[in-house]
């Protein structure tokens, strides 16, 4: 239990990016700042992506400019448009995503997977020409099953990762997208990926669609991965994954790492508090269960 566990906040881009309720940017920093009062330190706080196709981030520009101080921040790039926004506010820290499958690129950011390697290597090489201690991350989404192209064969994922590794990613966060894999299948893909790359080069990103996505993480800490991304209240989904739910809730996963022995840093109490602010502005209730069972005890009534 000695080596850290990494949990990179993803509820103000994969969570909010997709809800029908616009949420005011003072909003979205009482958020953030909540999640970083917390102790939540790596947050990916938006994109700097066409607002015309995801007009939940289009105040990107704005909100990056008022962020509390604390955590490190990331944000998504699709394209050099969606970089000169970014180098314009200062990010230093950017993630590019892609997929296992043409199919779900060409849905979500009208590339196939070959043309947006091909975007972002241009996009990574100025990006470190402007912050050449910049930090890049890569998605591979899709990584087990496209809702478009099926079931994807794990060499399909060594190979993106590979090749964002090779444009000079720092990191490949893997997306179970749709939230459909079970743990023998994370099994099967972190073994693989980890006897290509290094472990600090790799990150699962889990939704809970089918309520797996604790187990799955069981597995790939096992495995020997050691960073996840999860969404404050299991807020989340992607426009272009139909049927997809929520991200891993980022309490379960406090709550099962804290409860493993593996120190966060994070405060569950605070953390729930956080997702509140979030929850209450879409009128809808707290779901996670790691969530409903803190706020019922820090208020002395037994969840039901
Ligand atoms: N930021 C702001 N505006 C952008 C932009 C960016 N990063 N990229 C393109 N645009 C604008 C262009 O200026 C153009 O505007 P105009 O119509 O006023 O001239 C318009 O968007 C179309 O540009 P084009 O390059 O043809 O883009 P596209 O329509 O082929 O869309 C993407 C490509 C990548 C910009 C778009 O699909 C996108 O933003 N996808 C994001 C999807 C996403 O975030 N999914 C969830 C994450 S998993
Ligand atoms: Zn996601």
């Amino acid at each position: 239990m000695s080596d850290p566990i990494r949990i990179v906040e993803v509820g103000p881009r994969d969570g909010l990016q997709n809800e029908k309720t616009p949420i005011a940017t003072e909003t979205k920093l009482a958020f953030i700042a909540a999640l970083a009062a917390a102790g939540i330190r790596e947050v990916e706080a938006t994109s700097f992506v066409s607002p015309k196709w995801i007009p939940q981030l289009a105040d990107a520009n704005d909100l990056w400019r008022q962020l509390p101080t604390g955590p490190l921040y990331s944000a998504l790039v699709p394209n050099l448009a969606g970089l000169e926004r970014a180098l314009s506010v200062g990010v230093e820290r950017m993630a590019l995503f892609t997929a296992a499958s043409d199919a779900f690129t060409e849905r979500n950011i009208r590339m196939t997977v070959d043309q947006s390697l091909t975007v972002f290597a241009e996009v990574a090489s100025r990006f470190r020409q402007a912050k050449p201690n910049g930090w890049i991350r890569g998605y591979v989404s899709t990584a087990f099953e496209c809702p478009y192209a099926g079931r994807i064969p794990i060499s399909q994922v060594i190979e993106v990762t590979g090749r964002l590794i090779d444009i000079g990613v720092n990191e490949v966060s893997i997306g179970d997208t749709i939230g459909v894999a079970a743990p023998i299948e994370v099994r099967g893909l972190t073994t693989a990926l980890l006897r290509e790359f290094p472990s600090e080069r790799i990150a699962m990103h889990f939704h809970d669609t089918n309520g797996l996505a604790v187990a799955n993480v069981v597995e790939a800490i096992d495995r020997g991965i050691r960073c996840f991304d999860a969404s404050a209240g299991g807020l989340g989904g992607c426009p272009y994954a139909p049927g997809a739910s929520g991200n891993l809730a980022t309490e379960d996963l406090v709550y099962l790492l804290e409860r493993s022995g593996w120190h966060t840093g994070i405060d569950l109490d605070e953390l729930s508090r956080a997702s509140l602010i979030v929850l209450e502005a879409l009128g809808r209730p707290p779901a996670a269960k790691a969530q409903v069972a803190q706020l019922a005890s820090a208020s002395g009534t037994s969840p039901t």
